[in-house]
């Protein structure tokens, strides 16, 4: 995305948010992660001779104070088998999900993890999910969620459905990527039976809290900590050019060479 791989800035953003431990959930072919966040000796010290210095500090992530692990989904079977991937790791620990495909805030700026991480704790929650408004006709994409409001302001979910027709939406409000779950969610999804298309869905792990009377919290992203999806092709372009418009140093020329284009090919 613009300068940096996407998943460069979920680790970012997760890292902002004080999480100190990452697993990778990959799968065959993926090796490339790993490399690319483990440091470069020899790429350092050629940046250092030949001062360049802007490129040097591209590298800098490479410092970031976090662990990284990592492990295979050894096939591709679904949100919630990949997620039970980390049940190991996670022990009695709650944990964070961020799927991969999703930036919160430009630039990964999104404060969100922290919010979702206190109100987990202060509420005792079995989750809390960050959902965000779409427009109707977009909730196939998406988990989507039936909430109610308690005295307090928190968002109750009572019910999720799994890329609902706009019909059939409980609501607008859409998963976008990010979780705070208790260990019970993997309990949950080893009881979960697989879908149509042979899949553990991780919506039908967070159905079985909410059926269970578990305590399942929303928290609404502010348009100013929005979700880029990167999952699909429209939204990834979008996000590409939002995100190159945004750069400090290049920004301001894109935006003439951009505005030259949508003349010529009008
Ligand atoms: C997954 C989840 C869905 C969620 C979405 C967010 O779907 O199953 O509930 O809204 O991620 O990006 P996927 O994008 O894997 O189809």
């Amino acid at each position: 995305m613009a300068r940096k791989p996407i998943v460069q800035y979920v680790v970012e953003e997760l890292v902002a948010n004080g999480v100190e431990d990452i697993l990778f959930v990959t799968g065959r072919n993926k090796s490339s992660i790993e490399n690319h966040f483990d440091s470069d000796p020899e790429l350092t010290r050629l940046l250092k001779q030949g001062n360049k210095h802007e490129l040097l500090a591209e590298l800098e992530f490479e410092d970031l104070e976090a662990h990284f692990f990592y492990t295979r989904q050894r096939a591709p079977r679904g949100l919630g088998d990949a997620v039970l991937c980390g049940a190991n790791f996670a022990g009695e620990q709650p944990v964070i999900v961020a799927l991969g495909d999703s930036i919160l805030g430009l630039n990964a700026q999104s404060r969100a993890v922290s919010r979702m991480a206190e109100l987990f704790d202060v509420k005792r929650a079995s989750a809390v999910i960050a959902v965000e408004e779409v427009p109707r006709e977009e909730v196939r994409h998406y988990g989507v969620v039936e909430v109610s409001e308690n005295a307090d302001g928190t968002l109750l979910v009572s019910r999720i459905v799994e890329k609902p027709s706009p019909e059939e939406a409980p609501s607008t409000l859409a998963v976008a990527g990010r979780y705070a779950f208790s260990p019970l969610i993997f309990d949950m999804i080893r009881r979960v039976k697989p879908d149509k298309r042979n899949e553990i869905q991780l919506t039908d792990a967070i159905q079985m809290l909410c059926e269970e009377g578990k305590r399942v919290l929303a928290l609404k992203l502010p348009p100013e900590e929005r979700r880029y999806d990167i999952g699909n092709f429209p939204s990834y372009f979008e996000t590409f050019v939002e995100f190159a418009l945004a750069d400090p140093a290049y920004g301001q020329d894109f935006r003439l060479k951009l505005e030259k284009l949508l003349a010529r090919t009008q």
